[in-house]
């Protein structure tokens, strides 16, 4: 045991979250063993429906003792509808996360990988390569509201969009330093403010008064209706995309579904400042209609696992298990069956691996 170990808090949840976390800790161990790092992994059996069966509640009370001191959380999926309300499963889990460590930022790359086929027409990889950023604590997304007069003529029901300074501030300060990394070195802001005449308008404001900051940065904005379009036609327009709780939500499924199949996309939830651990995690669900078939598509997992060695510094390791995956999806035989493949689950991950070590 390494005292300069990344302690991770591994939560596999239910479904295939099950059966691809072991191959995204397949792919940390091997980064450990080729790379100078090293991890120290504690599995939790906790949000998870297996957990809500047995005690009623989705985690326990001390949850956030128990793992609020870890680097990182590597998180697989939840849900099982059949047992625990949807509902349930993600408000009494992932939910809780995402707020109560403060993890602002949802972070989704868009790139167009080699054999995987784009809806796209035309579309090489090298094409479509940027980063959605998303506000991931407020905005739209607010529990301020409610109903009145229900079940009468007169019902009333409203739900107020809150944006605080400090809430839009941030998030685009991690937008502008992420676009700084970048090459391209553009940023592209959502807005409505056409529509939405008070609050959109001060984003705007925001983005203008933060790009100041970083003269180097070339930034626009668009109109969400016609930013969606551009997505779809003009993929190769876009570096760093950064939008609303609401607006970010809708584009960073699009921007994934532009480059093919959902079960390889992968998602942060940060908290930039490291007060908290960050979570990662693939973006698709716990798949119940594939569940325990070990056919799963691993790759989701296995990027988020490069998207959390590049929060952690380990940017090198995180190059190289991209790399890794590329030059895996590139090879027919070890694509998995939502690609048109054979492979199983494992088989997929091995061959990261090998890709990784040879
Ligand atoms: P889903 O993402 O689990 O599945 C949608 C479709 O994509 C299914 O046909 C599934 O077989 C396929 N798919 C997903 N991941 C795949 C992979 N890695 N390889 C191959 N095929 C894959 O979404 P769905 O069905 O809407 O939700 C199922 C459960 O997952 C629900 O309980 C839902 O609440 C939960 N969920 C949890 C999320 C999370 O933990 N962050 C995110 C989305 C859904
Ligand atoms: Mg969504």
């Amino acid at each position: 045991r390494r005292s300069n170990a990344h302690r991770i808090a591994v939560i596999a949840g239910d479904g295939i979250g099950k059966e691809v976390v072991p191959e995204g800790l397949r792919i940390l161990e091997t980064v450990a063993s080729r790379f100078d790092c090293a991890f120290e992994f504690d599995h939790f059996d906790f949000a998870s429906c297996d957990y809500y069966q047995q005690h009623g509640t989705m985690m326990p009370a001390d949850w956030k003792a128990r793992i609020g001191g870890h680097d990182a959380i590597f998180f697989g999926a939840v849900g099982w509808p059949e047992t625990v309300p949807d509902h349930v499963s993600l408000w009494g889990s992932l939910i809780q996360f995402r707020r109560e460590f403060d993890q602002y930022v949802n972070l989704r790359p868009v790139r167009l990988m080699p054999g995987v086929p784009s809806p796209l027409a035309n579309r090489k990889p090298g094409e479509i390569d940027f980063y959605v950023v998303r506000e991931n604590t407020e905005g739209e997304y607010s529990s301020i509201g409610g109903k009145i007069f229900p079940d009468t003529e007169r019902e009333v029901v409203m739900q107020e969009t809150v944006m605080t300074r400090v809430g839009v501030d941030r998030v685009l300060r991690y937008a502008f330093d992420l676009a700084q990394r970048r090459e391209k070195k553009h940023l592209t802001s959502a807005t409505k403010s056409n529509g939405i005449s008070i609050t959109m308008p001060y984003w705007d404001e925001r983005v203008e008064a933060m790009a100041k900051a970083y003269p180097d940065i070339r930034w626009d904005k668009y109109h969400i209706d016609i930013l969606t379009a551009h997505f779809v036609q003009h993929p190769d327009w876009f570096d760093v995309v950064v939008a609303s709780n609401l607006f970010g939500d809708i584009l960073s499924d699009l921007g994934p579904a532009c480059t093919g199949t959902i079960g390889i996309a992968p998602a942060g939830n940060i908290n930039p400042e490291r007060r908290f651990p960050s979570l990662f995690e693939p973006v698709h669900g716990s798949a119940p209609d594939i569940a325990g078939q070990h056919i799963a598509n691993p790759v989701g997992q296995i990027w988020s696992a490069a998207l959390m060695l590049d929060h952690l510094g380990e940017t090198t390791a995180a190059e190289a298990v991209v790399r890794a995956i590329e030059e895996v999806l590139a090879r027919p035989e070890y694509r998995t069956r939502d690609l048109g493949g054979n492979a199983n689950t494992a088989q997929c991950g091995k061959a990261i691996v090998d890709a990784l070590t040879g």
